[in-house]
């Protein structure tokens, strides 16, 4: 059980521009209507974290992906055009969930759950489920 006020490690926490703001779902949509988009956003801890529209174009998927390569820890950008991650460092690649489809990055892109808060702002919260991608416990909890 845990208590009210206790702990505070499992908090939501609004997901930031690179001003810092706080980012609204609609707005993040808005600028990001293609289906399956990727891009950046302040994450829990500071890490960059990518947000990502639905397969529709209508929502954000209920997961973001961490952008620290697991080689090294360059932050791997989103090519569109291929449709994965590539690492600029090592040449690691994932694919569109953040699995690895070469490495050397030995394991996936950590996930951190996304939502939507009551007035709109997105929240990522920690991710402590069974990685869905490897059906094994998630190795960044
Ligand atoms: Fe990404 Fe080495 S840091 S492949």
């Amino acid at each position: 059980l845990y208590p009210p006020g206790g702990g505070g490690e499992n908090k939501p926490q609004a997901a930031r521009d690179i001003l810092g703001a706080d980012i609204k779902a609609a707005d993040w949509l808005k600028a990001h209507p293609q289906p399956g988009a990727h891009d950046l956003t302040q994450g829990l801890k500071g890490d960059p974290t990518y947000l990502i529209t639905s397969p529709d174009g209508a929502s954000l998927m209920s997961y973001g992906l961490n952008a620290v390569c697991t080689h090294l820890g360059c932050v791997v950008p989103w090519v569109p055009a291929e449709n994965q991650f590539i690492c600029p460092c090592h040449n690691s690649h994932y694919n569109n969930e953040g699995k690895v489809l070469r490495g050397p990055a030995p394991l996936p892109l950590a996930l951190a759950h996304v939502d939507v808060g009551d007035s709109g702002t997105v929240l990522f919260s920690p991710w402590t489920e069974t990685d869905f991608r490897t059906n094994t416990d998630p190795w960044w909890a």
